[in-house]
């Protein structure tokens, strides 16, 4: 493997079972390599499995066949304290419903995230860090009284806090008014340019996702490439 793969998808395959529909494969021979510090945006309709491939890749949902290396790490053969590890050490993820704590405030959120990750946050720095995504003045706000783009502005400087060599956003312009949803973006491929961090969107925003190097359709459970 090229010592700059930082993802490869090997083959996967997924089968959805919650019990009441009949089960359904999700995904059926996906493969993906991406290299540091590049960019992919995965489109498709809701329902495709966009969500879903995010959370595979971040070790938060099983597979059923085929293997995805992480940082050079078989997922399948990790247990859940090793995910953890791995997550806090290279990831950084918007979840689409931001899963942020509510009853403490933007600068705790991050705070927190930092403290189970190991490394103690200022108020300083966290506001530093709600600053770049245009929130110093709410790092005292609590969480649940903010709007829902200032939620996900939340979750992104969440996402961001620890320096990830990888983030991964679900949807993270969904909730913005174009103006902000710009300058969302301008920061991802900001921190993209000059850090060298990594990106999987999954977008519904053609803009956004024309920014990104690849630009991938999940279709009938395979991935496509856009030309
Ligand atoms: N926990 C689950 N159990 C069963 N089906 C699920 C679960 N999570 C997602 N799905 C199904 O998997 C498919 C893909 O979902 P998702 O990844 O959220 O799509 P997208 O993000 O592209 O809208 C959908 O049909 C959804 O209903
Ligand atoms: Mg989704």
């Amino acid at each position: 493997m090229n010592p700059e793969t930082i993802l490869c998808i090997d083959n996967l395959t997924k089968s959805m079972d919650d019990g009441q529909d009949a089960p359904f494969q999700l995904y059926q021979q996906v493969n993906l390599t991406m290299t540091t510090g590049q960019s992919i945006a995965l489109v498709g309709p809701s329902g495709c499995g966009k969500s879903t491939l995010l959370s595979i890749i971040a070790g938060l949902e099983p597979f059923s066949q085929g293997e995805v290396w992480l940082f050079g790490q078989a997922l399948s053969q990790l247990h859940d304290e090793q995910l953890c590890r791995l997550r806090s050490q290279y990831l950084g993820f918007v979840f689409q419903s931001f899963m942020l704590i509510p009853g403490f405030s933007a600068a705790e959120n991050l705070q927190m995230a930092r403290f189970i990750q190991g490394q103690p946050l200022s108020f300083a720095s966290a506001q530093a860090v709600l600053d770049q995504v245009g929130l110093a003045d709410k790092a005292n706000r609590d969480v649940a009284h903010l709007s829902g783009g200032e939620q996900q502005r939340v979750a992104l400087a969440r996402a961001i806090v620890s320096k990830p060599k990888l983030l991964l956003a679900d949807e993270p312009t969904g909730n913005l008014d174009p103006a902000t949803g710009e300058r969302i973006s301008d920061l991802m491929f900001e921190l993209n340019e000059r850090h060298q961090i990594a990106l999987i969107l999954a977008t519904h925003d053609s803009q956004l996702a024309a920014r990104c190097e690849r630009c991938y359709t999940i279709r009938q459970g395979s991935l496509y490439a856009n030309d």
